[in-house]
């Protein structure tokens, strides 16, 4: 059994780093481990101009420790009527490396987003004729469907349409948490990939309700059945290029966190590559994790994978109850990988 695990540089192709002080508080947690994020842009007001984009890429530059080498990519918000020059101009400059589309009310801060995916059409025409990546949040926000079917009712009502009305649309369908999604993309062409959250491969939909009510263990989407989790966890081991990581790392204060009516969003930021390192190791897939984490991500982007390497070694390591006065995914437990 190895101890000693090098692989090249992990990037994170899905996280949110806030702004402000919070920005300030998570943007290391990133950077020790992954050169690279693909940072979304539901902050108050979205980032829906390449402007915004730009200064907001420089606000996550200035509060990242100078010592870690790491790049924010940086994704337009999609609205119902977002101008088709605004992203296509923001993807020829490299300031948009993807634009992400949030059905409307579907998760934190997406009341802006898009309403109905006809009215943005000729946007992903655009996008699909320059070659720019769709990132969808794969939920229908219908009242009168189950919070747990809400993903596996967007594949079918929506995503599957989508993927026939624009066939050479480059789509991540994120953050996946069920068998439905595995299976899709599993059958669909390079075109679509995901990602897929540590959290989602770690907990069932139990650990929100173990003893009493966990809001640490809520997001969006919900994880769901254990037969989901055992989906997701063959799909990210199995070193299929359509799967990759993307942590959906997303703070919240803990006055956000324990109250009536708590966000969703689970901070996995400080210990995301051991936890996948753990997930890999249960599965006796450890020679597929740089494939997950480090070159398919890059590979869909049409971005070179990292020239550096890091490396982790089977040591067991407690995860604090707080980091930085936020509850880390894993709090209090031991996680039997740390980096080195
Ligand atoms: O759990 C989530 N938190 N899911 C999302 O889609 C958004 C995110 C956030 O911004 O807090
Ligand atoms: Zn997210």
């Amino acid at each position: 059994m190895a101890d000693q695990l090098t692989i090249t540089s992990p990037d994170d192709w899905h996280v949110h780093l806030r702004d402000e002080q919070m920005l300030e508080r998570v943007v290391a947690d990133t950077a020790r481990a992954f050169r690279r994020a693909i940072v979304m842009p539901n902050l108050r007001p979205p980032v829906t101009t390449v402007a915004a984009a730009r200064a907001y890429r420089e606000r996550i530059q200035a509060a990242c420790p100078a010592e870690l080498d790491f790049t924010p990519l940086m994704t337009a918000y999609l609205t119902d009527d977002i101008p088709c020059e605004e992203i296509e101009s923001g993807f020829r400059e490299g300031v948009f490396t993807a634009a992400k589309l949030y059905p409307a009310n579907a998760t934190t801060n997406s009341a802006a987003g898009v309403t109905d995916l006809l009215r943005i059409d000729s946007v992903l025409d655009c996008m699909a004729r320059i070659g720019m990546p769709l990132l969808i949040h794969g939920e229908v926000t219908d009242a009168d469907v189950d919070v747990f079917d809400r993903e596996a009712t967007f594949i079918e009502r929506h995503l599957k349409p989508l993927t026939l009305r624009h066939p050479d649309l480059r789509i991540v369908f994120e953050h996946i948490t069920t068998e439905q999604a595995v299976d899709f993309v599993g059958s669909a062409d390079q075109n679509l990939a995901a990602t897929i959250t540590p959290h989602h491969l770690h907990i069932n939909r139990n650990a929100m309700f173990a003893g009493g009510l966990r809001s640490d263990f809520y997001c969006l989407p919900v994880a769901k059945r254990e037969r989901h989790r055992l989906a997701l966890r063959k799909a990210a081991t199995s070193g299929d290029a359509r799967f990759f990581l993307g942590t959906d790392s997303a703070p919240h204060e803990r006055s956000g966190k324990e109250t009536s009516c708590g966000c969703a969003g689970i901070f996995n930021a400080p210990h995301a590559l051991e936890s996948y390192a753990q997930v890999f190791d249960e599965e006796n897939a450890l020679d597929c994790l740089e494939a997950f984490a480090s070159r398919n991500g890059p590979a869909f982007y049409r971005l070179p994978v990292n020239s550096d390497c890091i490396t982790l070694k089977r040591r067991d390591q407690l995860v604090p109850e707080l980091v930085d006065g936020l509850v880390p995914f894993h709090a209090g437990q031991i996680l039997s990988w740390t980096i080195v």
